[in-house]
């Protein structure tokens, strides 16, 4: 039977009291709960800005947030006035960045389908970096120079064919992706020669991105090996080897630091004698840990020799990500986050479905009670970023604490929010 909640699983601020009480940012959480209500995400900023720290560390300033892991105007600020650029994949990110005073010339610009549209608003802003996904990118950036004679900065992305034994659905290095230029196929030396050849583009690297919750660093160093030779080959100033580092989300999982990460990537790309920069673009391994979420227990069901359902005022709204990747969460008592956790649960929200889960195999304390704060760690990534207003759910407020202090960054939605498109 699990012990209490492991320690690596929980922000680097949090601290549990000598009676069990859990803080985070010297803020105790029922206060916080208290005072700003149920369900809540709730970060610790300061272990925010030293992950942002580590990445600029390792990989220099310029190295990218990945902003869908976590986006709101706070976030934005926070991670660019620590050293980062901001990675977008639309124009909503974007316009967020915009909004926290991030300049578009510090924006990268993702996307497997950039309309015609995003791409103009793009190449007039100035933003930094255009990651070009397809030749049908090429042709419209091409007819925008036409046009406006603007030119876009772009890197190539490129699908190097190596798998990153993760979920499915975030796997993107193999060749069967809907992502990039096709290493296998011959694709990268068209796109590279299509890209030169251009008077609408200013070439600038390649890009790689083998998929999300990655653990393998050997995966990720054999990315980065393919990604250099390409640079080599083609004398590019620059390549990026993308984000994807995994994160623990249960016990006994753990997962490399992003200087392990980075230095691994930073080996692999000097081996192959390349001088060019190499970017990143970290996304959980920045936010997943520092943020946690907390729920207050409404119903206990036990049904004998099958199981106890425990249900809390959130589910799939703020979390979907059990239900969309299988993914894992532990639990525990916010006032009790000492104790052993003896009693095998499932953990589920108040969605009308049956796979609305949020922990499917999870342990608390025997004495959980209705009302109990249960707390869900390492909901920081994709999860505010995933969540939804099914059920007409009110999606959670967001609060930062440091030193003590807590802030809403994100104020929970009204019921008057939810009606505020209709016409
Ligand atoms: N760069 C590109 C081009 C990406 O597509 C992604 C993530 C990242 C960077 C950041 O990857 P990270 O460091 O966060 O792994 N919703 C899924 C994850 C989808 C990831 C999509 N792309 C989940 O909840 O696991």
């Amino acid at each position: 039977m699990p012990g209490p909640i492991p320690r690596h699983l929980l922000p680097d601020n949090a601290a549990i009291s000598t009676d069990g009480r859990l803080s985070v940012g010297g803020v105790d959480v029922h206060e916080l709960a208290q005072e700003f209500g149920t369900p809540l995400f709730v970060y610790d900023e300061e272990h925010l800005r030293a992950r942002c720290r580590e990445a600029v560390h390792v990989f220099g300033t310029g190295v990218a947030y990945a902003t869908k892991a976590f986006l709101c105007i706070a976030m934005a600020k926070l991670a660019y006035e620590e050293g980062m650029h901001l990675d977008v994949a639309t124009l909503g990110e974007l316009h967020v960045a915009a909004t926290a005073g991030v300049p578009a010339s510090d924006c990268v610009l993702h996307g497997n389908n950039k309309s015609r549209a995003e791409l103009e608003v793009a190449m007039e802003q100035g933003v930094g970096r255009i990651v070009v996904d397809s030749f049908d990118e090429i042709d419209r950036i091409e007819a925008i120079h036409a046009a406006t004679g603007l030119i876009a900065r772009v890197l190539l992305r490129i699908t190097p064919g190596i798998e990153a034994y993760t979920h499915e659905f975030i796997a993107t290095g193999q060749d069967d992706s809907k992502f990039g230029f096709t290493v296998s196929t011959g694709l990268v030396d068209q796109a590279v020669e299509r890209s030169r050849g251009s008077a609408a583009i200013e070439l600038l690297g390649l890009h790689a991105h083998i998929g999300s919750q990655v653990f393998r660093i050997d995966s990720m160093r054999e990315s980065a090996a393919v990604l250099a030779s390409f640079s080599q080959r083609f004398a590019l100033p620059e390549l990026s080897v993308g984000g994807g580092l995994g994160v623990a989300y249960v016990g006994e999982e753990e997962a490399p630091t992003i200087s392990q990460w980075g230095r691994a990537v930073l080996d692999a790309a000097n081996d192959a004698g390349i001088s060019a920069r190499v970017l990143a673009e970290p996304g959980r391994s920045i936010v997943a840990t520092a943020g946690m979420t907390v729920y207050e227990v409404g119903t206990i069901k036990h049904l004998e020799d099958i199981r106890t359902y425990v249900s809390v005022d959130g589910g799939m709204s703020d979390n979907p990500r059990p239900v969309l990747y299988g993914s894992g969460y532990e639990a525990f008592v916010a006032d009790r986050a000492d104790s052993d956790r003896t009693q095998a649960v499932r953990v589920v929200g108040k969605h009308c479905e049956s796979g609305d889960i949020i922990v499917r195999e999870g342990f608390v304390p025997d004495d959980l009670a209705v009302g109990d704060l249960l707390v869900t760690p390492v909901t920081g990534a994709y999860g505010h970023s995933l969540a939804s207003n099914y059920n007409k759910v009110p999606r959670p407020a967001v609060v930062f604490v440091r030193n003590g202090e807590a802030r809403v960054v994100v104020r929970r939605e009204t019921l008057d929010d939810l009606t505020r498109l209709d016409l």
